[in-house]
């Protein structure tokens, strides 16, 4: 079980998504913490040009209060480095977003030199969390439910970056992505993750419980009896 300060450490919550009525959903909610984005999110929501995928970046910025990874297309250094400038300018929310290959390892030693914020994106290896942490990667995104689907625990992922990231004292935040469910959330909370992002559905699952609406009608019910 992970020793976590909870005056200090509390898990955050992101919002998988490019959708903006979701994000402004969850944002009323009270439970936001960011948004991750990538280009598959984007492609959905039919945002595409290079110009208005930035504006989308800064529309979902003015949003919300927290981070907001936004994800290079380049792979190689240069590329990297140009368009991860590019998109810190965008805004002072803005986490760069790096694939977890050589080059974005290196890019992200770069801009965590520079002070930029940086999320090492398609992680599915202790290996490459320990190579995010040992550049100072802002957050680290362990895909959980892409290692699910391949017969691989996500999780088990989970529990043991937290235990390197542990024993050596890195600052690196543990995103669990690729969150496909409500319990993914809970399973994550309990193993320690600082933060988690997900689809607004296993956001909103957390609220849910039979218990709750029955009692809730119940309530009311009775309520009506005597009014
Ligand atoms: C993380 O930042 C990614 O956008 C994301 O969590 C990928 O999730 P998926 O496997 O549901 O596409």
């Amino acid at each position: 079980m992970p020793q976590l300060n909870p005056k200090t450490h509390f898990m955050k919550f992101f919002i998988d998504t490019a959708n903006l009525d979701q994000v402004r959903e969850a944002q009323d909610l009270g439970v936001l913490d960011g948004v991750t984005t990538n280009p598959s999110l984007m492609a959905k929501e039919g945002i595409t040009g290079r110009e208005n995928i930035l504006k989308h970046y800064v529309t979902i910025c003015n949003l919300v209060n927290g981070d907001v990874s936004a994800e290079v297309i380049a792979t190689d250094f240069d590329g990297m480095i140009e368009e991860g400038e590019e998109l810190a300018n965008l805004h002072e929310q803005i986490v760069v977003k790096l694939p977890m290959i050589k080059d974005g390892v290196k890019a992200a030693k770069y801009f965590n030199d520079k002070g930029v914020k940086i999320n090492l994106t398609l992680v599915f290896s202790v290996g490459q969390a320990l190579l995010a942490a040992k550049v100072g990667a802002t957050y680290v995104s362990p895909f959980i439910g892409r290692l699910d689907d391949v017969s691989t625990d996500g999780l088990g992922l989970i529990a043991e970056i937290r235990l390197i990231y542990d024993t050596y004292g890195f600052e690196t935040q543990i995103l669990a992505a690729s969150i496909r469910h409500t319990m993914h959330i809970i399973d994550c909370a309990k193993l320690g993750a600082d933060v988690m992002t997900g689809p607004l559905s296993s956001i909103e699952g957390l609220f849910k419980h039979p218990l709750t609406d029955i009692g809730l009608a119940n309530f009311l019910a009775d309520y009506k009896k005597g009014n």
